[in-house]
């Protein structure tokens, strides 16, 4: 770990929005609720990004029928950091915690300490999250949290770390999980699976439904992100929004997984199969096969500093539109869409003249009923919606759908 606390204290924290930005409940006060979070460019793990989001994936794939312990996954190898502010207990305590659907456990207790107040119950259990580097150790808790605005939760499940290398040197405070409650199973002792955020937003009458939004906007953009309980935000999408079932496919039923095929310039190159969609993943990473037709189709070339794929300015002209095909509905990443902000290549160890691509390898072959996964560079040009209630995902355009802010 030392080397990465090393880089961390040479690096910048690119802080790209601060602040909450919270909308009004609707009407009746159980509709749904948005605030802002804020993203940072993540200064550990930044020199394999690649690497990082393999091994998140491999982790994802390992608990596929077998979920025990090890059941979430890395949380801060993503190059983007995405974290929210929640309070806890009454007088409350603010947390800035990771934004993560790739796991659905909340705890506090990384960099600023818990502080039991009145609302606070020890409940006597351990908590345990192993996200493959790190893990997270603690003991549970019960205790108010509320996300600002009038949104609160009573007695919500949290862990308090008394160990977590997982987040040490980013000064993220812990992890909201907004992943599937199967997630928990086997995390907390006594107990078989806990109610998440989501879940206990619902169940409590804060929110008429058991649903996320997640508004991401490209990292190159000084604007913030949002999340809405309950449902989405309207106002910040361009288009209808259409959804897909969660997938039957194992592992990836375990997660927001669903399934899609990838187009590039017309020609397939990832037939209909499952895989997930995941804010803790930073590229697009697709089975072995796609992305080897991918790379000849672009004519990219490993670039060693990076380790994503590179290409020349007129290879970048060339491009043609990656187009996911999921449901009834076509979401393009138009060539623009598939390059990694150039603004930000000094971020990755990257040359500021060179152009990268944020599409890569999963690792593995197609098949595996994981065989790709939609992260950050996805979500910062679609709406995504998370649907614990009909147990489905939905996307949506917004305006950076088509930016060529890249
Ligand atoms: C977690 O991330 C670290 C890099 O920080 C990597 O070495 C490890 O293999 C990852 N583990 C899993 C299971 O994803
Ligand atoms: C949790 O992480 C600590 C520190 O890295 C490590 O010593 C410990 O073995 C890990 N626990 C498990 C159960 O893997
Ligand atoms: C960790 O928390 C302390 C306050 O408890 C704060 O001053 C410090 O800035 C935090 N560290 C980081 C890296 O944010
Ligand atoms: C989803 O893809 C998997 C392959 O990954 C396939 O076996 C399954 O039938 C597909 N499901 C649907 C509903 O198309
Ligand atoms: C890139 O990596 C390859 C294989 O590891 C090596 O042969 C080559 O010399 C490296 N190139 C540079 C410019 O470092
Ligand atoms: C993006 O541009 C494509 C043409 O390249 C167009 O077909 C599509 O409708 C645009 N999408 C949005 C959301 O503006």
């Amino acid at each position: 770990m030392f080397p990465y606390r090393a880089l961390l204290a040479v690096l910048p924290i690119y802080l790209l929005a601060v602040g909450a930005t919270p909308v009004n409940p609707t009407s009746g006060g159980t509709g749904k609720i948005t605030l802002g979070f804020v993203a940072r460019l993540n200064a550990i793990g930044i020199s394999s990004i690649a690497d990082a989001d393999r091994a998140r994936i491999k982790c994802m794939r390992v608990k596929g029928g077998h979920i025990k312990r090890d059941v979430s996954v890395n949380v801060t190898n993503s190059a983007v950091l995405y974290a929210a502010q929640v309070s806890v207990g009454s007088p409350p305590t603010e947390y800035t915690l990771l934004v993560d659907t790739g796991s659905s456990n909340m705890w506090v207790g990384a960099n600023k300490s818990y502080t039991p107040t009145s609302t606070s119950y020890y409940t006597g259990n351990t908590v345990y999250v192993a996200y493959g580097s790190g893990n997270f150790s603690g003991v549970e808790y019960t205790d108010t949290v509320s996300f600002g605005n009038g949104l609160t939760i009573n007695q919500q499940s949290i862990g308090v770390a008394t160990q977590s290398q997982s987040l040490s040197g980013t000064g993220i405070d812990g992890v909201l999980g907004l992943g599937p409650a199967d997630l928990t199973q086997g995390t907390v002792s006594n107990i078989d699976t806990v109610p998440t955020v989501v879940d206990n937003l619902y169940s409590q009458g804060m929110i008429s439904s058991a649903v996320l939004g997640i508004y991401f906007v490209p990292a190159s953009d000084s604007n913030s992100g949002e999340l809405t309980f309950g449902g989405y935000d309207p106002s910040v999408i361009t288009s209808t929004v259409h959804y897909a079932p969660i997938t039957d496919t194992s592992s990836s039923n375990l997660f927001w997984g669903y399934n899609q095929s990838i187009t590039y310039g017309g020609k397939t190159i990832l037939p209909n199969s499952a895989g997930t969609v995941d804010t803790g993943t930073t590229l697009i990473l697709i089975a072995t096969d796609a992305f080897q037709t991918y790379q000849s189709a672009t004519g990219g070339v490993m670039d060693n500093a990076t380790g994503l794929l590179r290409i020349t300015p007129s290879q970048y002209n060339n491009l043609q539109t990656l187009s996911f095909h999921i449901g009834t509905q076509t979401y393009d990443l138009i060539p623009n869409a598939q390059i990694w902000p150039r603004s930000l290549n000094y971020a990755i160890g990257g040359s500021s003249g060179s152009i990268y691509l944020v599409v890569h390898d999963i690792g593995y072959p197609s098949g595996s009923g994981l065989d790709f996964t939609n992260g950050y560079a996805f979500l910062e040009r679609y709406y995504s919606i998370y649907d614990t209630t009909n147990a489905c995902v939905g996307f949506a355009a917004i305006r950076y759908t088509n930016s060529t802010s890249n």
